[in-house]
């Protein structure tokens, strides 16, 4: 039996900003735990996702509220739709980033080795449990000159 939806879950920016006290010489690591920094993981939204549409078109149909996301309405060109994929899913995804979208990638905030344009990937009935972050932050590279 084909499915023609799944669950796919986005996982929230923590926008949340902490101060915390460091000493000139400290490494980041001992700011953060000196001051019981514990980094949060973000919120989880289960979506309904349609196989075939990708997964800025999940983001639209669901109705995310991710300021900025999907700024070119998936015409490759901003990289506000960034975003970051379990290692296993992003090896397992039939296609790898074209040359263009590796270079809007290449521009985009927060590149992680799993990192995707979701405009340019397509839902498949084996995503089902898929969970994508959203990264912190999110550039529009066509304001970058
Ligand atoms: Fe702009 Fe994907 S929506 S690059």
């Amino acid at each position: 039996l084909k499915k023609d939806k799944i669950t796919v879950y986005f996982i929230d920016r923590d926008g949340d900003q902490i101060a915390a006290p460091a000493a000139v010489g400290e490494s980041l690591l001992d700011v953060a735990l000196n001051n019981s920094i514990e980094l949060e993981e973000g919120e989880k939204t289960a979506t309904e996702a349609k196989v075939n549409s990708t997964l800025l078109d999940v983001v639209i149909d669901n109705d995310l509220d991710i300021a900025g996301f999907g700024a070119c309405e998936g015409t490759m060109a901003c990289s506000t739709c960034h975003l970051i994929l379990p290692k296993d899913f992003y090896n397992k995804l039939p296609c790898p980033p074209s040359d263009e979208e590796q270079d809007i990638l290449d521009m985009a905030f927060g590149l992680t080795d799993t990192s995707r344009l979701g405009c340019q990937v397509y839902v498949t009935e084996d995503m089902d449990g898929l969970e994508v972050k959203i990264p912190v932050e999110t550039s529009d590279v066509r304001n970058i000159s």
